[in-house]
């Protein structure tokens, strides 16, 4: 093996000179052509609400999935994939008409065979479907499953809402006790708490069937004496659904919804105790929580163990990221009468839904104000190559590498030396290979050392090891 120690000072090598007048000419050629290329069709624009994921955000969005696959791993969750279209009348059914999603946000269409179809506004509807239809309830219980993936609700958008988002959720079917409901918010919180976002769970409980039509009585009867303070909407939702108008997000209607009666006082002693439990484990965990006794949540199949995530700095009241009290980073609750509802047997679940985009939102606010750091995902060894024959053998070394577990950046669109180390120089790569047609002939591969400049010439057999006591350096 040769292993001579040089220090190449780039801008003075002549032949480099050569070259990168070359690629500077071939650029310019591809920047000519482009211009004559510049088409006169008109661009179609992205849909109002729908966002692009870009390269530039795969780091959040990478983390996310990965701490999720990780978290749910833990705990045993399953991951499941459900369809995006499925029947309208699951979510209408599931979530309830005279909620906000059905009657005002879900995408329903005519399918060419005549029939109505909804893209999923959420994940749990399609869930109890499947578990439902493939019979997981023979499976040992509690049968556990978490999703990801894109949701549909044609809702107003801003920052933060959007009509095409992205969730991760987490259902647990088969067992009807507080135990469960911690360890749900346990994994939201601590799938939050992973990624470097401190949260306060927001919680609230709305008993059972039997407790909750008590409460209604007495609820009517306060919303009416209110009436004329209420929105048009609400005053709807008095005799439709008078549930949802505590979960009413215009002013107009705060002031009653703050003095209305509380469904707390309406729990029975078991659902109180119940609660009362679940609150008990988050004690023990450690997990902040804040009891909101008008939490009721947008979604109709709720029972009993009700919650809503917020960043830690969201106080009551003043949203993080957008207007109209729409920062809650995500929500769940208890939903025992669902799979029933939905022609199941009578089995109890519960769960959670998170928004990524608000996620990354709340992440990026943290960055911006200096509390957390995007960790550097680029590879630390960079190949360069010059001239044909080094193009075409730079591909098999970096393949081969990365068969031995080490991943090389390049870029085949640059023939410069100088331009590619400028990029190995941004992407902080710690040595840069560089194979050009003597090193080919040679069956040999520069090493050069980016902070200090020395450079090494090293046999191509010998790559592996010599890259692997560098790095581990
Ligand atoms: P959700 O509260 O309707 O609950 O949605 C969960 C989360 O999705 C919200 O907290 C929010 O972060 C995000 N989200 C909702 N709408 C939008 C939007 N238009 N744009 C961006 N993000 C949005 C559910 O969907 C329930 N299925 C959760 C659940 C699972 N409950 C029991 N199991």
């Amino acid at each position: 093996m040769t292993n001579k120690k040089t220090k190449v000072n780039v801008k003075k090598d002549p032949k480099k000179a050569v070259k990168r007048k070359a690629s500077a000419k071939t650029e310019n050629k591809e920047v000519a052509t482009a211009d004559v290329k510049v088409s006169k069709v008109k661009t179609i624009s992205l849909l109002r609400g729908m966002k692009d994921i870009l390269p530039k955000d795969q780091y959040f969005w990478k983390k996310m999935y990965h701490t999720a696959e990780d978290v749910c791993d833990a705990y045993g969750y399953g991951y499941i994939e459900t369809p995006i279209l499925e029947d309208a009348s699951l979510f209408v059914k599931s979530i309830g008409r005279g909620t906000d999603v059905v009657d005002k946000e879900m995408y329903v269409f005519e399918d060419r065979d005549g029939s109505k179809v909804g893209m999923r506004p959420e994940f749990t509807a399609g869930v109890v479907r499947s578990y439902i239809s493939h019979g997981m309830l023979s499976l040992p219980q509690p049968t556990k499953v978490w999703c990801w993936g894109p949701l549909f609700r044609h809702d107003r958008p801003q920052a933060g809402r959007y009509r095409q988002f992205h969730s991760f959720g987490c259902e647990n079917f088969g067992v009807h006790d507080p135990a469960m409901d911690a360890e749900t918010i346990s994994v939201a919180y601590n799938f939050l708490l992973d990624l470097g976002i401190k949260t306060n769970i927001h919680i609230n409980s709305i008993g059972t069937l039997e407790d909750r039509q008590n409460y209604i009585i007495e609820l009517v009867g306060y919303l009416r004496t209110k009436r004329s303070y209420l929105c048009e909407n609400c005053r709807k939702r008095i005799s439709k659904n008078p549930l949802r108008v505590l979960d009413c997000k215009e002013e107009s209607c705060q002031t009653v919804i703050e003095e209305a009666p509380q469904i707390i006082d309406w729990l029975s002693e078991a659902s109180k105790n119940y609660f009362m439990k679940v609150l008990e484990y988050l004690d023990e965990m450690e997990i902040p929580y804040v009891l909101k006794s008008t939490l009721v949540r947008g979604l109709d199949y709720y029972t009993e163990t009700v919650f809503e995530i917020y960043t830690e700095e969201s106080e009551e009241g003043s949203p993080s990221f957008s207007e109209g009290g729409q920062s809650a980073l995500g929500g769940g609750g208890r939903y025992d009468l669902l799979v029933e509802e939905l022609g199941g047997q009578a089995t109890p679940a519960c769960g959670f839904g998170i928004g990524l985009e608000r996620v990354v939102l709340a992440w990026r606010k943290q960055i911006e104000e200096g509390k957390m750091e995007i960790e550097d995902v680029n590879s630390k060894i960079f190949l360069a190559q010059l001239g044909e024959q080094a193009r075409m053998k730079s591909l098999k070394i970096i393949e081969n590498l990365r068969q031995e577990g080490i991943i090389v950046g390049h870029n085949l669109g640059k023939t410069a030396l100088k331009a590619q180390l400028e990029i190995a120089d941004k992407q902080k790569s710690a040595y840069c290979l560089i194979l050009g047609q003597k090193e080919v002939q040679d069956k040999t591969i520069i090493i050069r050392d980016m902070e200090s400049g020395i450079q090494e010439i090293v046999d191509q057999k010998k790559l592996k090891t010599e890259l692997d006591k560098k790095l581990k350096k």
